[in-house]
């Protein structure tokens, strides 16, 4: 499995299982399979509901000798209704106990975004709080004491520009490891790509498949579909590969993580096999010039009438 070295000790697999929309009962197996296939990166999250049917498939997959602890790579989140310091420690414990496990390797805030304790999905603009009540370096500084506390063995963040990890990175006495965003042949992120290589922050792509068919988004008229893009189709035939094992060769020959959700084996052991996937020259070229800078998920259920969060002032664009 191909890996990222960063700080002295941690080494990220570059392909991961995405989990959300992994429906409890169906999230057990399609877990425990990927640890069997090889896979050595779960991606969780506590607002996906399922880290506690992950634990069981992790519990079990140890105790049945598949893996060991030290071998997988285990990443949880911050939901945003747990930003005030007094919610994180609280919240990575919750994650713990969920998962079964004495620590997990990276811990990112889920999004510059700030919500009411009693909010898990927000719905009116009164269920925000404006980041600058509680900034980010606040909730930071607690991330800081769960790594002290032996919780997490690294600290990053999900959904930040440039401008945001600037900031952090200028306040933050332990540098965020990672940034987790939305990053696809449509939204290539090459500015924050190049941001994240020159400041050791690795860069990890959700949605790499283009993620349209999730629920709960408003779909934009004449939606581009990635993996029916012709020029990646060609590519695939060309290379006798799949659609989705072109887009994930890209995103990992330009040093990013992937991690493609799947429940389905086949689709699984597709997306595992990239590691042996080597696109050429021509390919890669082909691909750059696909950029639309194109969201199909990253932001708009915070933009609601009202709201403090817009997709201009999350993403600083
Ligand atoms: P399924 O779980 O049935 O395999 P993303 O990670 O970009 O959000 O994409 C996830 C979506 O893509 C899911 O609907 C998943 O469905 C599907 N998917 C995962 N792997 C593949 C693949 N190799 N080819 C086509 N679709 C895939």
């Amino acid at each position: 499995m191909k890996t990222e070295m960063l700080d002295a000790g941690s080494s990220i697999p570059l392909i991961g299982l995405g989990t959300w929309l992994a429906a409890p009962g169906e999230v057990y197996t399609a877990t425990k399979t990927a640890i069997e296939m090889g896979y050595r990166h779960i991606d969780c999250a506590p607002v996906y509901s399922n880290e506690s049917e992950i634990g069981d498939a992790l519990t079990d997959s140890i105790k049945k000798g598949l893996v060991t602890r030290e071998e997988i790579w285990i990443t949880s989140k911050l939901w945003n209704n747990s930003h005030a310091p007094e919610h994180v420690i609280p919240a990575i414990k919750q994650t713990l106990k969920d998962l079964k496990l004495d620590y997990i390797d990276l811990f990112l805030i889920h999004w510059p975004i700030v919500q009411r304790k009693e909010v898990i999905i927000p719905k009116t603009a009164e269920d925000f709080i404006p980041l600058d009540h509680l900034p980010i370096s606040e909730t930071w500084q607690q991330l800081e004491r769960v790594v002290e506390l032996g919780l997490c063995r690294n600290i990053g963040v999900s959904n930040f520009s440039i401008k945001k990890l600037k900031e952090l990175i200028n306040s933050a006495q332990v540098k965020p490891f990672a940034n987790q965003v939305e990053l696809h042949p449509y939204l290539q992120q090459n500015n924050l790509l190049t941001f994240c290589k020159r400041n050791d922050v690795h860069l990890t792509a959700y949605s790499p498949l283009g993620s349209f068919g999730r629920p709960g988004i408003i779909k934009q008229p004449n939606e581009p579909i990635l993996l029916k893009d012709p020029v990646i189709v060609s590519i695939a035939n060309r290379m006798n590969i799949s659609v989705a094992q072109v887009v994930l060769a890209w995103a990992l020959q330009r040093g990013t993580s992937v991690i493609p959700k799947s429940i389905n084996p086949l689709r699984m052991q597709e997306n595992l096999s990239v590691n042996e996937v080597l696109l050429d020259k021509e390919a890669i070229l082909q691909i750059s010039s696909l950029d639309k800078h194109y969201r199909y998920s990253s932001g708009s259920f915070w933009a609601i009438e009202g709201s403090p969060y817009t997709m201009k002032n999350i993403w600083d664009e």
